[in-house]
């Protein structure tokens, strides 16, 4: 495979475009390892396993949100973009953690969350304090309906309203998400003003790039339509106004030419709801905004409507879709490859056979996966072939979509109990999020204390340090099939 000719920026191609000739692993901290028997995942444990990256062979390792957070979606809900989260250590572990990444010539990408903040982040505390406050227009504010409800029939991405009232200035501000995920106002450049200063902050202390969360999601449809009533409930899905909206390339451009063009950095939008030709504009070599982005209409084959309406999964389906994603970027924008993430069943699970063929399936699903064009992603615990998990009871399960999902459909709708667990055992983001599993001891070797979130207890059986053991393991696999890519793409060995 010939590297494509070069990309906007200055400088060789060669050293301009590492992001296309390397592996990326992500990494959710709060599941990764504890140093400290809190049974939090942190800083200090991810440095303690820089070697085992090293050893896998990645490039890359993408963090997700360590900033300052009260935690209604594990960091995803930022309070301060200055901080490091208490729980996971301090500014100094970080510029440790930094230090030591590099000098193993690892890179690392950060989490840029900023379709949203948390409403404890400064901003939303001062936007709450008057109509007339001068953050007021950093948030997306509205007058009650003439019934005195919310604007529209909008439904968040965790349930519910996607708008909440702010009873003491009367009116209902914006959240996709959760209600303490109140969106931030794009239109107003201000916003776009401080985003492009925290980027600068981070960058300029030396971080590789940036994971942009739901970065199309930043330009709403103007006019705040209603959307098409679907589904019992008065709240519908509203997607089609939420994503892709008129001025996403704008502020985007605006991002490039303001931030990102200044910087050798590798820049992955998380981007729902695209096509290729969405794809190829926010990738295309010549002017696309970001160098790759993440789209889901893989992860969207065994669900019909809602992720949690799980029909059988669909090869033909996913083999079309993976086409169609090749072809349409080849030689114009670049793909990323991922089966799996912080939000997604484990693969091996979900597309392979977790049982007799565990193995044998995590090995071909990876093979599919990094023999295609892109850069390829590897989710923590993937590379040894980690699997889906059933909690007997609701009350084990921690993620905010799966509790808020379960308290609606049996509270609100009255559906069986047992029919909703078995939508979560095959789709709750918990499925991604229980610890890595690193040693046949308790807890899978991740805390000396009581984990946040329970381990799958086949941790005595699949866990790294059996895996690094075993030359036929799915590890090793993964090792090999890394090495090859370098074999075949890097210029410079490292
Ligand atoms: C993205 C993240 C997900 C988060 C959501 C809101 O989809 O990957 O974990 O809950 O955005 O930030
Ligand atoms: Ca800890």
């Amino acid at each position: 495979m010939t590297v494509a000719p070069t990309a906007p920026s200055s400088g060789t191609p060669t050293e301009r475009q590492w992001w296309k000739t390397s592996v990326v692993y992500q990494i959710y901290p709060r599941s990764f390892c504890d140093s400290n028997g809190d049974g939090i995942g942190d800083l200090p444990g991810i440095l303690s396993k820089l070697d085992y990256l090293v050893e896998l062979g990645v490039d890359v390792v993408w963090l997700s949100p360590f900033y300052q957070s009260p935690n209604d979606d594990n960091g995803y809900d930022i309070s301060d973009y200055r901080k490091i989260m208490t729980e996971f250590g301090t500014m100094a572990d970080f510029d440790e953690l930094l230090a030591a990444m590099h000098a193993r010539g690892l890179k690392l990408v950060m989490d840029l969350v900023v379709n949203h903040c948390s409403d404890e982040h400064q901003w939303f505390v001062e936007a709450c304090r008057s109509k007339d406050n001068p953050y007021r227009e950093y948030f997306m504010w509205q007058p009650p309906a003439a019934n005195g409800g919310p604007p529209t029939n909008w439904e968040a991405a965790f349930s519910g309203s996607a708008w909440e009232l702010h009873e003491p200035t009367g009116e209902y501000y914006l959240h996709s998400f959760s209600k303490k995920q109140p969106d931030l106002n794009w239109p107003n450049p201000k916003v776009r003003t401080e985003v492009f200063e925290l980027m600068r902050f981070w960058l300029d202390k030396g971080v590789d790039g940036f994971r942009m969360d739901v970065i199309n999601m930043i330009s709403k449809t103007p006019g705040w339509p209603q959307a098409k009533v679907v589904k019992p409930g008065p709240w519908q899905p509203c997607w089609q106004f939420i994503v892709n909206g008129p001025r996403l390339l704008e502020y985007l451009g605006e991002m490039r030419r303001e931030v990102l063009s200044h910087y050798d950095i590798l820049t992955v939008g998380e981007t729902p709801g695209v096509n290729p030709s969405h794809g190829i504009a926010m990738t295309d070599a010549v002017d696309g905004p970001l160098n790759m982005i993440f789209q889901f209409e893989h992860m969207d084959v065994d669900g019909r409507g809602s992720k949690w309406n799980v029909v059988p999964f669909d090869l033909v389906k996913f083999k079309q879709i993976m086409t169609r994603w090749q072809d349409g970027l080849a030689g114009r924008g670049w793909n990323s490859l991922y089966l799996a993430n912080h939000d997604q069943p484990r693969p091996v699970s979900r597309f392979g056979n977790d049982g007799e063929y565990r193995e044998r399936s995590a090995k071909m699903l990876a093979t599919m996966l990094h023999f295609q064009q892109g850069t390829p992603y590897v989710y923590q615990g993937e590379e040894l072939g980690m699997t889906n998990v059933r909690f007997a009871s609701i009350d084990a399960y921690r993620d905010l979509e799966t509790l808020n999902m379960y308290a609606e459909a049996v509270g609100t709708f009255g559906k069986d109990p047992e029919d909703v667990m078995s939508a979560v055992y095959v789709k709750s983001r918990d499925n991604a999020r229980t610890p890595v599993q690193w040693t046949a001891e308790a807890h899978g070797g991740f805390t000396t204390g009581t984990p946040w979130i329970a381990a799958n207890p086949n941790y005595r059986t699949i866990n790294a340090a059996a895996a690094t053991a075993d030359p036929d393991s799915v590890f090793h696999y993964y090792r090999r099939l890394i090495a090859l890519r370098r074999l075949r793409l890097h210029p410079h060995p490292r």
